[in-house]
């Protein structure tokens, strides 16, 4: 009764109020026909809000009584890419291939091994917490799991209003009043100022978490999978919220998960992990379109199809093996252990991520629907 579809358009948006009786089985298990939601694209050529270089984490691995290093896990191994003001950026990839660490760098919750981040042009890679903290007011983060994210002994006026005191902002009409006024626009009671998390169902307290990066009214949003602990019929009202909040504040997000239909309905553009790197990045409908790296091809061929003709021609990948440890990735491409086209100069040589096709760039030395890429063009 409750089953709401994730809209493919604004216009299909399912209302709250209309929950219940939207078609369809929850988040689509479909592969879109294109278009996904409409909205105003970022200015081409406008100046990053974010950019990332050669940022990578790696954790130590120590043992025996004094400690030692032994090893590192190579969580995220130097990965480049660029937000624009008011975009979506995607990140895909399967479980443990660095999407979230590098969410909490790009946030500043870990300190990078090496490379860069910047904001609005600032290089903040190494600012100290004091330095940081004017700064997270414009970079908030929303949490997968929406019951350890907030504090069960807290009450909701609390969770949200503790961003106006950690920075000590008093907003007009006072803290209460503002944090009703979030609450209220992310669909909650402001009745309910002085309830507790556990008092909420699992999509309230996930508008509850949504209100607290909202609060100072930040610029950048990273939401580490927002939905996915998330019943089914209730993610994509959490998705609607999240496209009519950025429409309204101009919001740019940096949305990670691992359910490509819910990414693609979010994103303008995606970035695709595999095992600490970043093998392709693209804008959406490219991407679904024409992958260019086999691993971006893999994972689509993964997502259903509701028309049988191209369900039919459409071949069905099934990757070989597991994935690889990040304590000792393969040499040369990380997914030649996996690849079925592999080469040997994939097992020695790491293809660097090159833009092929305009807007598309791709890790790979004999991409997809492109002209093989022999290594020594890339030179
Ligand atoms: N604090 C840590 N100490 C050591 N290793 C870590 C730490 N945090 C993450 N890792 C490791 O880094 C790798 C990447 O983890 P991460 O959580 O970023 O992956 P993920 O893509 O978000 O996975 P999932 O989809 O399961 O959330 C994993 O091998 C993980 O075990
Ligand atoms: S570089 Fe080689 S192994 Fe890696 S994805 Fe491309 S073809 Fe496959
Ligand atoms: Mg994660």
């Amino acid at each position: 009764m409750k089953d709401e579809a994730v809209p493919e358009t604004k216009a299909d948006k399912v209302t709250d109020a209309a929950a219940g009786t939207a078609a369809g089985g929850g988040v689509p298990t479909t592969d879109p026909a294109p278009g996904g939601r409409l909205r105003k694209k970022p200015a081409a050529g406008a100046e990053p809000l974010l950019r990332v270089s050669g940022l990578a984490k790696h954790f130590p691995i120590r043992k025996g009584l004094l400690q030692r290093q032994v090893g590192a896990v190579q969580a995220v191994d130097g990965i480049d890419f660029e937000v624009l003001p008011g975009e979506t950026l995607g990140v895909v990839g399967e479980s443990g291939c660095g999407k979230s660490t590098m969410g909490r760098l790009i946030t500043r919750l870990l300190e990078p091994t090496g490379g860069t981040v910047e904001f609005q042009g600032r290089d903040i890679t190494h600012l100290s917490t004091g330095r940081m903290r004017p700064l997270r007011r414009d970079v908030q983060m929303i949490f997968q799991d929406p019951y350890s994210s907030l504090n069960p002994r807290h009450t909701v006026g609390t969770i949200v209003g503790a961003p106006f005191k950690l920075q000590n902002v008093t907003p007009e009409g006072g803290v209460k009043r503002a944090v009703q006024g979030i609450l209220e626009r992310v669909g909650l009671n402001p009745e309910h100022y002085n309830r507790y998390p556990h008092e909420f169902s699992g999509g309230q307290r996930q508008r509850i978490g949504i209100a607290r990066a909202l609060a100072l009214q930040p610029k950048l949003i990273v939401a580490d999978e927002p939905v996915s602990a998330l019943d089914v019929s209730i993610q994509a009202q959490v998705v609607n919220l999240l496209d009519d909040l950025q429409q309204e504040f101009g919001l740019t997000y940096v949305i990670i998960a691992h359910d490509l239909s819910v990414v693609r309905h979010v994103s303008d553009r995606i970035a695709v992990m595999y095992l600490g790197k970043v093998v392709e990045l693209a804008d959406r409908d490219s991407l679904y379109r024409a992958p260019l790296h086999p691993y971006t091809k893999a994972l689509m061929s993964a997502v259903p199809v509701p028309d049988t003709k191209r369900r039919q021609q459409r071949e069905r990948i099934l990757l070989k093996g597991d994935v690889p440890s990040p304590i000792a990735p393969p040499a040369g491409c990380r997914f030649h252990t996996r690849c079925w086209k592999a080469t040997e100069v994939c097992r020695t040589k790491e293809p660097p991520l090159l833009e092929l096709k305009p807007g598309q760039r791709t890790a790979c030395w004999h991409p997809e629907n492109a002209p093989d890429q022999a290594p020594d063009d890339t030179k």
